[in-house]
């Protein structure tokens, strides 16, 4: 087995407890692509100044297409003994080209290189969540129209307490995954700069040409400080917060219709190709996807965890630890794109019971708050009105009555400002009607907001 990288100074061969222990080329082939590309401009920038002959420069290029085709047709041996991505890609060329091939680690170290390479990789991970984010985004707006007539309980500590539309509910969702694909936007200022070019730790006495890579590769900056530059990872940090908070609003939307699709809420009934059955109690139909989704979140915080933990301590400038760095990184993003995956044809699928969910608007006393606005519009001090409010549903409480049918005599009693118009705003639906804030569940403003919404998710706006 070729071992291009053991130096001269060693006269022993590494122990295999060492080679075993050390490897990462069972995980970080994953980078195969990247790996192969950052070489190609890094050859293509030696021939440039003049480090290597034109002619190998091509030999080069071409073997290393070839390897990259061998990889993707599944033919290449991932050896532990050239232990990881860079070294394997690197021996491959070295078996074909001989010493033609040991010119390509020219100014490099793979601490650079595989900065560079994790860097490419997160990039197009990047990208990846954030189509899945849009794909999701216009599931929910899908639903907005789908369910215009649709009038749902919103809640506060899980108890019912206003009215609102379920296109509201929908539109809610879709800001909090608009904050996660800008987290994931500005992200990429910090992530789209070239590690590659300051070599193992001080950059390099030969006459490289950082901006040709640069061009080549597509990263908008270069990384000017060569200590910093092969031991950040922040880019990594970065996106595995943003991926856990993605994960966190998947976790809360899952756990909100889990309840809500329970037999006790019956808002909500789940695609059944969505659920799954129960080995002894055949009647069961169980939301346990939505609890994976609710459950793999505390991999993607404990992947964050591991990685924040990872660089704590960390002298300048690289440290073998950072090896570590791509296990929680990948899984993160396999484990979020994989929930994204799921939810959005639950999205689309799901199917509001009409029946029940309207039932629930009718008790609660959803319409309260309205009433206390009425009284608030009618000249009526808030916290008189707060209180008078409370006795009215005291009362209708005592005769099982929603607001909306509580005689005009009792209401009078307890406010004598109140007349018949009182009526108008009462009920789930009248009580909709009277909201007008920006932002609000009122049917205009939701119409404005979908209105911008589609625009946005068109990419028109
Ligand atoms: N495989 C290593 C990593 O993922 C890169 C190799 C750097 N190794 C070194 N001994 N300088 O971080």
């Amino acid at each position: 087995m070729t071992t291009p990288s053991r130096s001269g100074v060693f006269d022993v061969a590494t122990d295999d407890r060492v080679v075993k222990f050390t490897e990462s080329v069972s995980f970080d082939r994953r980078l195969y692509a990247y790996d192969i590309e950052g070489s190609i401009a890094h050859a293509q920038m030696l021939a440039k100044t003049g480090l290597i002959s034109a002619d190998d420069c091509q030999k080069i290029v071409q073997s290393l297409q070839e390897i990259r085709h061998e990889i993707e047709q599944g033919n290449f041996i991932f050896a532990i003994e050239n232990e990881d991505i860079h070294m394997a890609i690197e021996a491959a060329l070295i078996d074909r080209l001989g010493d033609v091939g040991r010119k390509l680690h020219t100014a490099r170290s793979r601490n650079d290189q595989v900065s560079t390479d994790l860097r490419m990789w997160t990039r197009d991970a990047t990208a990846n969540i954030d189509a899945k984010l849009h794909s999701l985004q216009c599931a929910f707006l899908e639903r907005t129209d789908q369910d215009a007539d649709i009038i749902v309980p919103a809640y506060t500590h899980l108890q019912r307490a206003q009215p609102v539309l379920a296109a509201h509910y929908w539109l809610a969702y879709i800001e909090k995954f608009q904050r996660d694909r800008e987290r994931l936007e500005s992200l990429k200022q910090r992530l789209n700069v070239l590690p590659l070019g300051t070599g193992a730790v001080a950059g390099t006495s030969l006459p490289i040409d950082r901006e040709v890579v640069r061009q080549h590769l597509g990263f908008d900056q270069i990384a000017c400080n060569s200590l910093d530059a092969s031991s950040d990872r922040d880019f990594v940090l970065d996106f595995s917060y943003a991926l856990a908070v993605i994960a966190e609003h998947l976790s809360g939307w899952a756990e909100e219709w889990i309840v809500w699709s329970t037999n006790e809420f019956g808002y909500l009934s789940l695609p059944r190709e969505f659920c799954t059955c129960s080995s002894m109690m055949p009647q069961k139909i169980n939301p346990d996807v939505l609890e994976l989704i609710r459950g793999k979140t505390s991999r993607v915080i404990g992947n964050l965890t591991s990685l924040l933990m990872l660089v704590k301590g960390l002298p300048l400038a690289y440290n073998r630890d950072l090896q570590e760095d791509k296990p929680p990184l990948f899984d993160s993003f396999d484990t979020v794109g994989a929930c994204l995956d799921l939810a959005i044809p639950i999205v689309v699928q799901s199917q509001w019971n009409a029946d029940n969910v309207r039932a629930k608007l009718e008790g609660g006393y959803l319409d309260a708050t309205t009433l206390m606005e009425y009284m608030i519009k009618l000249g009526i001090p808030q916290r008189t009105a707060h209180h008078a409010v409370g006795q009215l549903v005291g009362k209708a409480m005592e005769q099982q009555l929603p607001l909306r049918k509580l005689p005009l005599q009792d209401m009078q009693n307890i406010c004598a400002e109140l007349d018949q118009n009182v009526y108008q705003i009462l009920g789930a639906e009248n009580a909709l009607k009277t909201f007008c804030s920006l932002g609000s569940t009122s049917p205009d403003e939701v119409a404005k907001q979908i209105a911008t919404w589609r625009g946005r998710l068109d990419g028109t706006t």
